[in-house]
């Protein structure tokens, strides 16, 4: 194993900041290293690819920062040109994974815009699949997510924008990508442990998780005989700018896992990869559970 201790130096734990809503992925501290795996001496090692998605067309929502983005190198790295949409307040973390795509020798194409309107999820797909030249791999991984510890102080307006971000969305993408997903196609979503262990202090969003996870197994069932498998990950804690944007301090102090340490991002996005790959061929409608074993909310 070739471990370059120190890749990590600053440490997996988080630093307690506060981001505004997005969050950036360049003013996260400490910063990941996308296309690198955590070892055991507390160094890292970088991602080996053996060419799993050769050829292979990829669209990523949240593409700019966090687990996308390392999914989205990643999937360059096993031979994929890949599409991300983001938020165009994000603009400097999408043309940066654009840079680090192409510096792995795959195309990236970007383009901006708000999924909560279905008119963009629609241009999204149609924009994707012309400049791709077809589509093969959907990861539906944007969210938003806000910390509100009762549902007495949870406004409707709030319910309902989480909804239509984080459940919505998934649903305009995957019904207007299928069309031109021929078998061999996948779809991977992006849920979390907060479905499983119901964490009180993001009801909504926990909520949109659990939806994911079902519609992840509805979709999976509708597709299985056309050859086109649909499947999710359900990620523990994970220091990307969705945290420091939207948890408070004493949450940013408690974001571990029984592991010691939060996931990396490529730590997810080696699990998106095996579910876009021919690896999980007879796999569709699951959930691969990325969390540093976390199992309750304590
Ligand atoms: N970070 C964690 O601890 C964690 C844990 C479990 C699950 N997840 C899931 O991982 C996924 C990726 O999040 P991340 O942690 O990498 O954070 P991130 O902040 O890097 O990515 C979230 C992205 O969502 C996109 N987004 C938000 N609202 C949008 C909108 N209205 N329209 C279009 N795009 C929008 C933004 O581009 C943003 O970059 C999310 O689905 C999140 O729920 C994260």
């Amino acid at each position: 194993m070739s471990s370059s201790k120190g890749q990590f130096e600053q440490g997996y734990q988080p630093e307690v900041q506060h981001q505004s809503l997005p969050g950036l992925e360049k003013d996260l501290k400490p910063g990941s290293l996308p296309d690198h795996l955590p070892t055991p001496d507390g160094g890292s090692q970088l991602y080996k690819a053996a060419g799993k998605l050769a050829g292979r067309k990829a669209l990523i929502t949240g593409g700019d920062s966090g687990i996308g983005r390392s999914t989205a190198i990643l999937f360059a790295m096993e031979g994929a040109d890949v599409f991300i949409a983001y938020l165009s307040y994000e603009e400097e973390d999408a043309q940066d994974t654009k840079k680090k795509v192409e510096e792995k020798g795959q195309k990236c194409y970007l383009l901006a815009g708000d999924l909560t309107s279905q008119a963009n999820c629609k241009k999204l797909v149609e924009t994707a699949v012309k400049e791709l030249g077809g589509l093969d791999i959907l990861f539906n991984n944007h969210a938003y997510q806000m910390m509100v510890n009762d549902i007495k102080d949870l406004s409707e307006d709030q319910w309902l924008h989480t909804f239509n971000t984080n459940v919505h969305p998934f649903f305009f993408l995957s019904k207007y990508a299928l069309p031109h997903m021929k078998p061999g196609a996948t779809i991977i979503n992006n849920a979390s442990i907060n479905a499983y262990i119901g964490r009180p202090d993001l009801l909504d969003y926990t909520a949109t998780k659990g939806a994911i996870v079902s519609f992840t197994r509805g979709l999976a069932n509708q597709y299985v005989a056309k050859g086109i498998r649909v499947n999710a990950v359900a990620p523990g804690p994970v220091w990307t700018p969705l945290v420091p944007a939207t948890m408070n301090e004493e949450a940013i102090k408690q974001f571990t896992s029984p592991m010691g340490r939060p996931s990396q991002p490529s730590e997810i996005a080696t699990c998106v990869v095996f579910l876009a790959a021919p690896d999980s061929s007879s796999i569709t409608g699951q959930v691969i559970h990325a969390n540093g074993g976390g199992f309750t909310t304590s």
